[in-house]
């Protein structure tokens, strides 16, 4: 298992260019399981996405690598998944096989989000055998909403010996009240409502900028979904899509991740490549910590905020401040003075970050679904181990603010959805080196 090396206290300078949004590509490349062929670009080189990859393949989706070469001209290259070097970005994704219809444990395990191959399978193959996810360290994480849903437009479901089993002589729309805007729900039954009979009206949709661009990538294959960006999506089902090209907007987390490192220690530190109207409930918090900030229409430019003060942060969905952005925040609300809160009410467990960050000085209470941070602490290097993807990415700030060494173990979880974090840091004067290890299976 690699691990990273950090050295603390430099600053960062520069310009970082964001990648494309995992959470965006992975609906969209799932969306390849409706058939009638696309194009992705600006797919990000990820753990997650060759998660995605491998599920599709044995889903009998054959993606083809496109290379922009330059001459403005696309061809296939010899290449292979593992290629992480020369990750060309485009795929042509097409069907080649469209009776498989079984998603293993082996691949759902190390990736939750391979639910979403259950709605496009129901709605195209009429046929789905998924493997039920289970819980993870942030929460207990179920679908029941995915499945009632599904039920309600027709779907038979079972579930037999850890696998969800899903059959239907075809889905029905209808109308479906979600008990709360869960994001992989309201994108599940959007794909499956694409190519359902009839009209489907999702009321307490997800709002998340990801879902609006998966809804818009469909509606230029030919779908037609009304309400994107709302709460109240109306999706009235086609016959089939038709070939199209996309491209994934660009990562807010990560954005969002490099917005804090600029508050952190920027000298200053543009983030670019961004929709800055997606990022304005964290450059809200940010502004009330002192930060001053330059912004652009694809930019925002910050500064280390030389004297940070606390602030209160409640996760909510979107626009809410993002659940993905808690653990990024804690080493800035650690460093300021005064106290601040953080109230987690998107998934019951998700402070196990909070552990780690003490043992490097920082001095925050876990109570339930808040925590409480004592400012002023001076964060010193230590080895720490990383849990889950958003809590390996608030220890590595945590560490480039540190006083001295850290090491930061199991890093496999920030590769799922950082895209050569390291390299990036390290360009804009971060003293990082990623140890390598053992490959994680
Ligand atoms: C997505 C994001 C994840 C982000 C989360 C919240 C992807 C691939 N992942 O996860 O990065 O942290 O949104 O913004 O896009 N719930 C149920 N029953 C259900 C579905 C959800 O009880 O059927 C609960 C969950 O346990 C959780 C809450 O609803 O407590 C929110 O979950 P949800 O919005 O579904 O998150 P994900 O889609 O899994």
């Amino acid at each position: 298992m690699d691990r990273f090396h950090i050295v603390g206290g430099s600053s960062l300078r520069g310009v970082v260019s964001v990648s494309g949004s995992k959470n965006a590509a992975l609906p969209i490349l799932f969306s390849s399981l409706l058939g009638g062929g696309m194009e992705v670009g600006n797919v990000p080189s990820l753990r997650d996405i060759r998660t995605a990859f491998s599920l599709l393949s044995q889903l009998g989706i054959r993606a083809q690598p496109l290379f922009q070469e330059e001459k403005g001209e696309v061809s296939e290259g010899p290449w292979t998944f593992s290629d992480t070097g020369n990750w060309p970005g485009k795929f042509f994704l097409s069907e080649e096989n469209t009776t498989a219809h079984e998603a293993p444990y082996d691949l759902v395990r190390t990736m939750r989000a391979s639910i979403l191959c259950l709605g496009p399978l129901l709605a195209r193959r009429r046929r789905a055998r998924v493997s039920l996810p289970g819980g993870c360290l942030i929460g207990a994480r179920p679908v029941d909403m995915h499945l009632n849903a599904f039920s309600r437009m027709g779907a038979r479901i079972s579930i037999d010996h850890g696998y969800i089993d899903a059959n239907t002589d075809g889905l029905v729309g209808c109308d479906i009240h979600l008990p709360y805007p869960t994001v992989t729900g309201t994108e599940n039954i959007l794909m499956a409502a694409t190519l359902a009979k009839g009209t489907t009206r999702i009321f307490n949709a997800a709002q998340e900028p990801e879902i609006s661009d998966l809804a818009v990538c469909l509606n230029g294959r030919g779908a037609r979904i009304e309400g994107i960006g709302t709460s109240s999506l109306k999706i009235t089902g086609v016959d089939s899509l038709l070939p199209s090209s996309y491209g994934v907007m660009a990562d807010r987390i990560e954005a969002g991740t490099f917005m804090v490192a600029g508050a952190l220690l920027g000298d200053p530190l543009t983030v670019q490549n961004i929709d800055v109207t997606c990022l304005s409930s964290l450059l809200g918090t940010l502004r009330a910590m002192g930060a001053d900030f330059e912004e652009t229409p694809g930019s925002v430019t910050l500064a280390r905020i030389r004297k940070p003060c606390g602030a209160s942060v409640r996760t909510e969905p979107y626009p809410g401040f993002p659940t993905d952005m808690q653990a990024q925040i804690l080493p800035l609300m650690s460093i300021a003075k005064g106290s601040s809160t953080v109230v987690e009410t998107v998934f019951e467990n998700r402070f196990t970050h909070v552990m780690e960050m003490n043992r490097m000085g920082a001095n925050i209470d876990v109570h339930g679904s808040r925590a409480f941070v004592h400012g002023m602490s001076s964060l010193e290097g230590a080895s720490v181990m990383a849990s889950d993807l958003r809590a390996s990415a608030g220890l590595v700030l945590a560490a480039l603010i540190a006083n001295g060494e850290s090491e930061i173990q199991r890093v496999y979880h920030i590769d799922r959805g950082y895209e050569r974090i390291e390299r990036k840091l390290e360009k804009l004067g971060a003293r990082i080196k990623r140890v390598r290890g053992e490959d994680v299976p």
